[in-house]
This record gives structure tokens, sequence and C-alpha cells, in this order.
């Protein structure tokens, strides 16, 4: 364990990592809240959340990106408890130069928040200080554990301390349960950001000015206003040719890409799948989908269909007639 009393001056380095290069796009009123959050005299507990690839992490790294103290964790996929620590410690070291951190092995969340609570929030009195544990999911591997330990730390030692905490996770489903819905967070959640696509508005940066307006429509219609797919659009090719080489070609870079991201968002389960399925076939209500999957149409299938829409995998509407 690390000494409580070390006498050692801490160093904040290079807090930061800001890994685009890319020109930042739109967001616009999601940097307000996120701005209106930080202004404010106390703690905040923001969370950030939305599918795969959607712009979560970029949007949050243009917020923290000209404030000073910033410190950014990220899970990594797969890890269990022991590799998430060991993966944040080497991060807290890259950001922190305190040479206890070259000798010292956290054992559980609970060692390393006592760390970051003594070490750095307490030597960073009055100041306003970001912590954002990005790929959230992955970080408490797939427990509730960690965020219980988080609600600890948030409730006695965190919020009078003026630390904005965001919590950013792409699992729909985790974020929701074990986030958003937790009893250990309940109260708590100061701003909420579902990051769905850019407005078509936004989505016009990425196009050259030669592109018609109803060929950018064309794009923004299959593609669905993720930054990440627009990007892809080779700007000097036609459509049907930037169609045909992202979609069709063995190589292309969207070839594949639903059963990657439902993959990687909702795993094994087999009852995303059959959701999908059959609302390909057709625009069908609850009950139906609950008769043809024979399920209940109660808690658990409301849940299921919820995630698949936080996805924006598919899209609920109350019928006109
Ligand atoms: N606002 C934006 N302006 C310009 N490019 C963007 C923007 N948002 C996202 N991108 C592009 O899309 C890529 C994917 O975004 P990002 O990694 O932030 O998504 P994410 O939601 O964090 O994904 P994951 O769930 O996989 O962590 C970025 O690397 C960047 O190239
Ligand atoms: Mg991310």
């Amino acid at each position: 364990m690390f000494l409580r009393n070390n006498p050692h001056k801490l160093i904040f380095l290079n807090c930061v990592r800001i890994r685009r290069c890319v020109m930042f796009v739109g967001r616009k009123e999601e940097l307000r809240l996120l701005e209106e959050s930080y202004a404010s005299a106390k703690g905040s507990v923001i969370v950030v959340y939305g599918r795969r690839r959607i712009g979560k992490s970029t949007l949050i790294q243009e917020f923290v990106k000209n404030k000073e103290h910033t410190f950014y964790f990220e899970g990594i996929e797969s890890g269990n408890t022991k590799a998430q620590i060991l993966h944040f410690t080497s991060a807290l070291r890259k950001m922190v130069n305190d040479p206890v951190l070259d000798s010292v092995v956290f054992s559980n969340w609970d060692q390393v928040f006592t760390y970051f609570t003594d070490r750095v929030v307490n030597s960073l009195p009055e100041k306003k200080l970001i912590l954002v544990l990005d790929e959230i999911q992955w970080l408490a591997a797939g427990r509730k554990t960690l965020i219980a330990i988080i609600k600890y730390y948030w409730d006695n030692f965190w919020k009078e301390k003026n630390v904005k905490l965001v919590l950013c996770g792409s699992i729909a489903s985790f974020m929701v349960e074990n986030v958003i819905r937790s009893n250990a967070l309940y109260g708590r959640i100061d701003l909420e950001i579902l990051l769905k696509g850019l407005k078509p508005s936004e989505s016009l940066s990425f196009f050259s000015e030669r592109k018609s307006k109803d060929e950018i429509l064309k794009y923004l219609l299959i593609m669905g206003s993720v930054p990440r797919y627009l990007e892809f659009v080779n700007q000097k090719k036609s459509f049907n040719k930037n169609i045909n080489d992202l979609f069709f070609s063995q190589t292309g870079r969207m070839n594949n890409e639903i059963e990657k991201i439902f993959y990687s968002q909702f795993r094994g389960s087999s009852v995303y799948r059959n959701i999908v399925n059959l609302l390909q076939k057709s625009v069908l209500g609850l009950d139906k989908i609950s008769k043809l999957l024979n399920m209940p149409s109660g808690g658990g299938l409301k849940r299921y269909l919820e995630n698949l829409e936080n996805a924006e995998i598919i899209v609920s509407f109350i019928p006109y007639n």
C-alpha cells in the first residue's frame, strides 16, 4: 500500500491524453450542457452514454481539452478487475509524478480511490478537478461493485471538493441498469447525455461543397449521421462508388459493421438478434413482438427494446391512427 502522509510534492503531468487530430464537428448543445455543469460551484456527476463509435470519447476530449486538472481513465476490453486496476495505475503514473506509484500495487478499487483522494483530490483544494472514467462497463468488469465504491467516494470525499465526475460507457444495458438507474447513484446524477448521431446541419461539415444536398441526404439516411462513418466517405468518389466500396467490397469498412456493433454491444444475447430479425420484416407493436417471441410484454422485453433504441438500432413511435 502507499504511504498516506507521503511528503513528496506531487506534480501533475500532462493529464489529458488527446488522441484526436481530426477536426471536431458539432455537438454544440452537448458541449453547452457540459460547460454549464463544469461552471457550477459544486461537484457534479455527469453520465455520457450511447452506442459504440457515436463520438462519446471525442465529445469528452473536446470538453476537457483546455481544462487544467483532468484525469482521464479508460477501461480495457475483456479485462478482469485486476487487469483494469493495473491499467488504471499505469495511466495514473503518466499523469501524476509520484515515486510511490512506481512501487505500489493496488489490490482493489478501494485502495485506488483512497490514493486518488488523498494524493490527488486533496492536493488540489479549491480547484476544479475532472475525473473521467471512460468505458466504465469494462472498468467495472461488468459488475456493480465499482459503481457502489464510486458512490462511497463521491458521497464522502469528492462531491464537496468540486470534483466533476464523468462516467462514460458504450454498452447501453450496463449504463442504464448499473449507472443511470442504479440504486447507488440514485439522485446523484446532475447531467445525463444519451449521445445520438449528429444533427443533419452538423453533418454537412463532413462533405465537400461540391456534393449536392440530395446526395448528402442519401449518405445520412444510410449512415445515420454517425461521424465515424461519415469520415469514411471519399469526397472524390461518386455516391455509387462510395457505397459500393464501403458496403459491398470485401474489404469495405462498412462491410459487416452491423455484426461488429451488435457483438460489441450485446455480446451473445440472442434475444436482441431475434427482435431485430422480427422488426426487419415489418413494423410491430409490443404485444405482437411479445407473442411472436413468446416472452411476457413486461419489464424484460421492454428493457431489451429500450436498449436497442438507445443503441439507435430500432426506433419506436406512436402510430398516427
Ligand atoms: N464530433 C466529432 N467531430 C469529428 N469527428 C468525430 C466526432 N465524433 C466522433 N468523431 C470521429 O469518430 C470516431 C469515433 O468516435 P469516438 O471514439 O469518440 O466514439 P465512441 O462513442 O467513444 O466509441 P466507443 O464506444 O467505441 O468508445 C473518432 O475517432 C473521430 O474520428
Ligand atoms: Mg469511446
